[in-house]
């Protein structure tokens, strides 16, 4: 039995095996990856040096000395002695050749307005102007912490990238987290400097976002973080969306500030490989979210070589993420390695089905679009919402990307079918925010696809499946599955926290602490998975306390605090429940105090506080109040039989249990609500 409750791997569909699909010859002629060799290239005995042929696609001001330093087991070191700055390599070094070429194309939700259309030249004199500002009004400098919560437009990248110019290490978190989930991480970031917009819009709504910085701050303020200056890019130039006071001394217009700055040039900083580029937090076993810590030379090649391989990005093409920036997919495959490549991008603000469900497709007909990148939960919903809308429309992909979530084969032919016209690739990426970059794909002009299946490693990504005790599972049989060897876009560590990023990710597998030999320190991703024969991986998912709903990561610990904060509850237990449009959603059970009365009033409160201190997106699909959680002699409560009463499996072994009656009390009110 294994240690964890039950977990979402165990709750993952039984697929069965699919067939392979050869790619596209139209897409095969014209690959960036053609090299059937690839994959010696990157072999064990040619680890680390292999990863200097994406290092070298980098522009450096000073070449590395050493391609990996792993004197101190697992805080690996990349390119040691190089300098570089992420923000030249997607910028001055396009300069004056792509000067007129769009960086970036916005698509505002409201499908009136203008697009618009942001050159190399236009993106560099905006980061360095931002620059400015970040240097001269707030004081910043490298190594300094800025936090940024913006939504879904050019001037998220545009502060990223200013922070970068710096050296300063940018923080962004999801524009849907709420105020409080945003000072949490501004405190534990220790940002004195917060960068916001005023509002935007989503589903056709006027969202006010700026409401959410005041709440941020005093967040912050309670957990010890003073914010002393928070800047507020306007949707609108000049006209103000938010009904938010304007704080004296604290908040500031950026485009009153920018008006002093106009063709300002900030030089560059030249930082060590190794400087952190970012902090992005993510979900994970406590209730405290990990601040996982990138670096600005090993990241920077590994997006970028990957997004080359993998996305097959060239300069001439129209590439479109729908991933939000303010998650690592964002960051990786919409910022940084496709700038660097110097391709064009479009960002669209809004819902993929607003007003309809051809706006998509009208948005890629519309910008000639040729690269697609989305993931499950938005593919079902067009699915769902106008499973013909894409014929309507001359739109032409020639590679399509999958990520974040395993993908219903069912669903996936349909992305193959309806969306891909049969003349497009699929490439079904599987990894993490920590990882960086790809971790399993097929390579898309060299290896056929297979729906459900992300594939195999990605070059260089050795892989290997453990089961709880380390030992490796006889073939086709599903465990943990962890990377033998370390690799560029691997998180440093987590920020103020080296500890816990040992004992999160090393621990498990770790035979001997002391050694200093990097293959002794096989890093564990926390999913389940099984391989085929085929050498292809099937990830099914957490094996720990995360839950993935629609694509995104919460913890199960992080939603259980929540819920208590409501003052009648006495206990709160969450699970992952399958669900056909999200994938996965929380299902929450609680417990009332002594003495208090259910009502729906309660139940209420529950999904407010979710919502209220993380997010909408942690909205639950219910909130049941029971007489009791099923819990284990020592007071331990099972979340294991609460999820399997919420996904209609068998709760399995309850002679654990103090209070086994409990457990048909609740399966029988679950039944009657459903
Ligand atoms: C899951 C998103 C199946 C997995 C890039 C992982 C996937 C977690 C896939 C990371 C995929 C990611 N197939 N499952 N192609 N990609 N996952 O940090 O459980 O937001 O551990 O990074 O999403 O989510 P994160």
């Amino acid at each position: 039995m294994p240690v964890f409750d039950l977990a979402e791997a165990q709750i993952a569909v039984h697929w069965k095996e699919e067939d392979h699909i050869p790619p596209p010859s139209s897409f095969v002629e014209q690959a960036n990856l053609t090299d059937p060799d690839v994959d010696k290239r990157f072999a064990l005995e040619n680890f680390p040096e292999c990863f200097n042929e994406y290092a070298e696609m980098l522009t450096w001001f000073k070449r590395w000395e050493k391609t990996l330093d792993d004197s101190n087991p697992p805080f690996w070191k990349w390119f040691t002695g190089g300098l570089i700055n992420a923000s030249t390599n997607c910028l001055d070094r396009h300069l004056p050749a792509k000067a007129e070429q769009a960086a970036f194309i916005f698509v505002p939700e409201i499908e009136s307005e203008p697009l618009e259309r942001i050159t190399y030249q236009e993106l560099y004199n905006r980061v360095n102007e931002a620059a400015a500002v970040l240097r001269d009004v707030c004081g910043l400098q490298s190594g300094d912490r800025v936090t940024i919560h913006m939504p879904q437009v050019p001037e998220l990248p545009i502060s990223m990238l200013a922070c970068a110019r710096l050296g300063i290490i940018h923080s962004v978190v999801f524009s849907g987290f709420s105020g409080h989930a945003c000072g949490q991480r501004l405190a534990d970031s220790g940002s004195r400097v917060l960068i916001t917009m005023d509002g935007y819009y989503r589903g056709g709504e006027a969202i006010d976002h700026k409401e959410k910085a005041d709440i941020a701050v005093s967040a912050a303020k309670l957990s010890g973080q003073i914010v002393d200056k928070v800047l507020v890019w306007r949707r609108h130039r000049d006209r103000t969306k938010s009904s938010a006071p304007m704080i004296d001394g604290r908040d500031f217009f950026m485009d009153d500030l920018l008006k002093r700055y106009a063709g300002a040039r900030v030089a560059a900083v030249p930082m060590p490989a190794e400087a952190p580029l970012f902090l992005m937090y993510t979900s994970g076993t406590t209730d405290k979210p990990k601040g996982c810590q990138h670096s600005t030379g090993g990241y920077l090649a590994y997006v970028t070589g990957t997004a080359k391989y993998f996305l097959d990005i060239k300069e001439t093409d129209v590439y479109w993420c729908t991933a939000d920036i303010g998650w690592i997919t964002g960051h990786s495959y919409t910022v940084y390695g496709p700038l660097a490549l110097g391709t064009t991008s479009v960002i669209y603000e809004g819902m993929p089905t607003y007003p309809d469900a051809g706006r998509v497709w009208r948005i890629a007909e519309r910008l000639g679009a040729n690269i697609f990148h989305t993931a499950p939960t938005a593919i079902r919903m067009l699915r769902k919402s106008g499973p013909d809308e894409p014929k309507k429309y001359d739109y032409h992909f020639k590679l399509m990307v999958t990520f974040g979530e395993p993908i219903e084969p069912e669903v996936w032919r349909w992305y193959y079918e309806a969306v891909g016209k049969k003349e497009a690739v699929i490439v079904d990426t599987w990894w993490q925010t920590e990882s960086g970059g790809f971790l399993c794909a097929t390579k898309p002009a060299l290896q056929p696809m297979k729906p459900g299946s992300a594939g195999p490693g990605v070059p260089g990504i050795h892989l290997v499946i453990y089961d709880e005790e380390g030992n490796v599972p006889p073939a086709q049989k599903a465990g943990n599955v962890c990377v033998r060897n370390p690799w560029p876009g691997i998180m440093q560590t987590i920020w103020r926290d080296p500890d816990r990023f040992v004992a999160t990710y090393y621990k498990k597998y770790c035979k001997d602490p002391r050694s200093k030999q990097w293959c002794d320190w096989p890093y564990f991703t926390g999913d389940g998975a099984v391989c085929s024969d085929d050498g292809y991986f099937r990830i099914l998912g957490r094996i720990d306390d995360v839950i993935n709903v629609a694509g995104h990561r919460l913890g199960t610990k992080e939603l259980e605090s929540a819920c208590l904060v409501v003052t009648d509850v006495a206990e709160a237990a969450v699970v992952s429940v399958a669900d056909d449009a999200r994938g996965r959603v929380p299902d929450v059970y609680i417990s009332l105090k002594p003495g208090i009365v259910a009502s729906e009033s309660i139940e209420r409160a529950v999904a407010d506080q979710l919502e209220m201190l993380i997010g909408k997106i942690a909205r639950p699909k219910s909130v049941r109040i029971v007489p009791d959680m099923p819990k284990t002699r020592s007071g331990k409560i099972m979340r294991r039989v609460l999820a399997a009463i919420s996904n209609e499996m068998p709760v399995g072994d309850t002679t654990n249990l103090a209070n086994p009656e409990v457990v048909e009390q609740i399966r029988s009110m679950v039944r009657r609500d459903d």
